[in-house]
C-alpha cells in the first residue's frame, strides 16, 4: 500500500516560486511513490474578505498551474476543496474538541492580526479557526503524511493533537499525520527583504517571483534582488540571507546540492552568479507557462472529474466514522 499524503494551497493570490520549491515540486517528484490527495483550498481562501470573482479566478489559475508544473491526474488525486462534501462537516466535529487558547497562539494567526491592524472586535472567526479546517482536510482522508512548507508546521502540530484527542475520546483510529517538509529549501525568502518569507500576498511585487510572471520580469527581479557587499558566493543563511536564498533557488531548480552549487560559483562575482540564477528561473517559468497557456477550461474540468468519485468516497467513509464515533449514527 502506498503511503497516503495530503497537501493543499490556499486559493489567495497567484502561486509563487516559493510555493513551487516548498511544495509543488516535491509533490510532482513523489507522485509515483505516494497516494497523493492534492487540492486548492478555496474554503481557506475566504477566511479574509475576498471578491468572489477573484476567488474563482484564483482557483482556476491554481489548478492549471499545478497541472502545468507536472501534477498528473492519472497519478495524483487533484481536486477543489469545496467540490468534495465533508470538509466543512469534519471541521465542525473538530471544533468541539478544540480550544480558543491554542488557536490564538498560532503564529500565522498572530501575523495576520498584525497585518490587519489588530482590531480585535473585527477579527473574522474564520481566521481563528482556519487551522481546524486544515486539520479537517487532513483527517477527512486519514492521511499518514502532509506535504507542507515550514510555515505550516505549527498547524500540523495542532492536527496531530486533534487526531490524538479524537481517537482517545471517541474510540477512533485515525492516523496521526507526519509532516513531510521538502528536503530542499522549503522556505524561499523574499527577494528584497531576504529575512522574510516569499509570499503570494506581499504588497511589493518585486519581493516575489510568480510562476506566471513574464520570464523577462522575473529575470529583472533576480538581478535587482538584495545581496550583500562581500561579492563572494557561499552559503550562510544568517550573514548572507540574499545570496543563500539565491543558492537555494538555483540548487532546487537544477536538482543539485547547495555545495555543488557553491562550488560552481566560488570564483564568480555576484553579477555572474545572479545571471545564472535569473536564466534558470526564466527557463523554468517558460516551461511551466508553455503548458499553462495550452490548457483549456475543458482540460481543467476533465482533470477535476477524473478522480472526483474516488475522492468523495474516501471523504464520506472517514466522515461516517467520525459521525458514528460522536453518536450520530
Ligand atoms: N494552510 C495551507 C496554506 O496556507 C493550505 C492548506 C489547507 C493545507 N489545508 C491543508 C495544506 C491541508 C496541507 C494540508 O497553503
Amino acid at each position: 500500500m502506498k503511503k497516503r499524503i495530503v497537501s493543499g494551497i490556499t486559493a489567495t493570490g497567484n502561486l509563487t516560486l516559493g510555493n513551487y520549491i516548498g511544495s509543488i515540486k516535491n509533490l510532482v517528484i513523489k507522485q509515483n511513490e505516494y497516494d497523493i490527495f492534492m487540492f486548492v483550498a478555496d474554503l481557506h481562501g475566504i477566511t479574509l474578505p475576498i471578491d468572489p470573482n477573484e476567488l474563482r479566478e484564483n482557483v482556476r489559475k491554481q489548478l492549471a498551474t499545478f497541472i502545468a508544473c507536472g501534477i498528473d491526474v492519472n497519478k495524483t488525486k487533484l481536486f477543489k476543496q469545496s467540490d468534495i462534501q465533508g470538509h466543512t462537516e469534519m471541521f465542525y466535529y473538530l471544533t468541539t474538541i478544540s480550544n480558543e487558547g491554542q488557536l490564538k497562539r498560532m503564529t500565522q494567526f498572530k501575523d495576520k492580526l498584525i497585518k490587519n491592524n489588530n482590531k480585535t472586535e473585527q477579527i473574522p472567526l474564520g481566521l481563528l479557526v482556519y487551522p481546524i479546517l486544515m486539520a479537517g482536510d487532513i483527517l477527512l482522508y486519514n492521511a499518514e503524511g502532509v506535504i507542507v512548507g515550514l510555515d505550516q508546521k505549527q498547524h500540523l502540530e495542532l492536527t496531530r493533537d486533534l487526531a490524538i484527542k479524537l481517537n482517545s475520546k471517541y474510540n477512533l483510529n485515525f492516523k496521526i499525520p507526519e509532516p513531510i517538509i521538502s528536503s530542499f529549501g522549503s522556505k524561499i525568502m523574499a527577494l528584497k527583504t531576504p529575512t522574510k518569507k516569499m509570499s503570494k500576498s506581499d504588497s511589493d511585487l518585486n519581493e516575489t517571483i510568480f510562476l506566471l510572471d513574464d520570464p523577462k520580469v522575473a529575470k529583472e527581479k533576480i538581478m535587482t534582488s538584495l545581496t550583500d557587499s562581500e561579492n563572494k558566493v557561499y552559503y550562510d543563511k544568517d550573514k548572507k540571507p540574499g545570496i543563500s536564498n539565491l543558492l537555494t533557488i538555483l540548487s532546487v531548480i537544477k536538482g543539485i546540492t547547495i555545495e555543488e552549487c557553491v562550488n560552481e560559483f566560488k570564483n564568480s562575482n555576484y553579477k555572474e552568479f545572479k545571471k545564472s540564477v535569473a536564466e534558470a528561473v526564466a527557463e523554468l517559468l517558460e516551461t511551466i507557462q508553455k503548458k499553462y497557456y495550452s490548457l483549456t477550461d475543458e482540460d481543467i474540468q476533465n482533470a477535476l472529474d477524473k478522480n472526483r468519485n474516488k475522492i468523495q468516497q474516501e471523504a464520506s467513509l472517514n466522515l461516517e466514522k467520525v459521525m458514528k464515533g460522536f453518536g450520530m449514527r
